[in-house]
């Protein structure tokens, strides 16, 4: 199985991609989740890791706290689009799992260290402040990273939290800036996939017939989480942006993109945390980044549900 490290800020979107990735066990291997401040602060994202581990009855993940506020900046949250906990909807237990002891950012070096150069994947649903800190902290860490495929940016589409910018990138885009320049093979999901994953009312309907307790959880946590799009922009459900990471690595076939250069604008107040694509490649510029642009809706719904349906 391919090994990889979840680093995320759960989020019900986020929660969808731990539980894909506990529902490929064959495919992929979690070495660990590391938790980042980003939809809610870090101890509510802590908190939610740990919950959605044991609600996959997967207790035994290794849990990691990380960055708790950005880079460079004051900490921007998204409560809502995510409600008050950051996994609003289901009626939800407290964790009885510990914590790891240590940083996030030390267990991610310590990791991509011990493991075999070029063997372990990391995945980013929110801000990318410990990935940030882990490049400042281990400059000569890249080369040992198999790739990077992250949830985060927008360019046809535009953005979520400004008109030019996506959450993730726009929380820290000092962290991004680093991890563009890092060298690193990036996969980008971008607002121009998630878009296209419209959580419809026939498909959360398939979801609910799995009929488990992490499935229910799951629709409430989608329910709820659809609820702000519905209202502001009378779209047919949310977007699903981070099971795309987890997608991404079980089934990239369902997925088109093309190489292109991706630079973060970190100054210009109007714009800051764009991520500008270079899609037409009218610079020289080293195309550091595969960025996705389409996506099979459908084939991406039915991988969800086959391997929601295994927890
Ligand atoms: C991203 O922001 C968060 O609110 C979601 O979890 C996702 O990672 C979408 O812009
Ligand atoms: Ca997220």
């Amino acid at each position: 199985a391919r090994k990889i490290i979840i680093d995320t800020d759960p989020g019900q979107d986020d929660a969808a991609a731990i539980m894909l990735a506990f529902g490929s066990p064959d495919e992929l291997e979690v070495l660990g989740i590391t938790t980042v401040a980003g939809n809610v602060p870090l101890s509510l994202t802590s908190r939610n890791a740990r919950i959605v581990c044991e609600l996959c009855g997967r207790a035994e993940t290794k849990v990691f706290a990380g960055a708790d506020a950005p880079i460079a900046r004051k900490l921007v949250t998204a409560e809502h689009v995510h409600g008050k906990t950051g996994l609003d909807g289901p009626d939800l237990d407290e964790p009885t799992m510990a914590l790891q002891p240590g940083h996030a950012v030390d267990f991610i070096i310590e990791t991509l260290r011990r493991e075999p150069e070029g063997t372990v994947t990391l995945c980013t649903l929110g801000p990318l402040t410990n990935i940030g800190m882990v490049f400042q902290k281990a400059p000569d860490i890249a080369p040992r990273i198999r790739e990077l495929v992250m949830m985060g940016g927008g360019f046809f589409e535009g953005g979520n939290i400004t008109p030019a910018a996506e959450f993730n990138i726009y929380v820290d885009p000092e962290a991004a800036d680093i991890v563009f320049r890092s060298g690193v093979p990036i996969v980008m999901m971008p607002l121009d996939v998630t878009h296209q994953l419209l959580t419809r009312k026939d498909r959360v309907q398939h979801m609910a017939e799995i009929g488990t307790a992490p499935a229910k959880a799951m629709v409430e946590m989608l329910e709820f989480f659809e609820r702000f799009d519905i209202e502001k922009y009378g779209s047919d459900g949310g977007p699903l942006h981070d099971p795309t990471v987890v997608a991404y690595l079980l089934k990239p076939e369902l997925f088109k993109g093309r190489e292109c250069n991706v630079e973060i604008e970190v100054q210009s107040e109007l714009t800051v945390g764009m991520t500008v694509v270079d899609w037409w490649h009218v610079t020289e510029r080293k195309r550091n980044a595969r960025v996705m642009r389409h996506v099979d809706a459908d084939g991406f719904f039915n991988l969800l549900i086959e391997r929601f349906a295994r927890i």
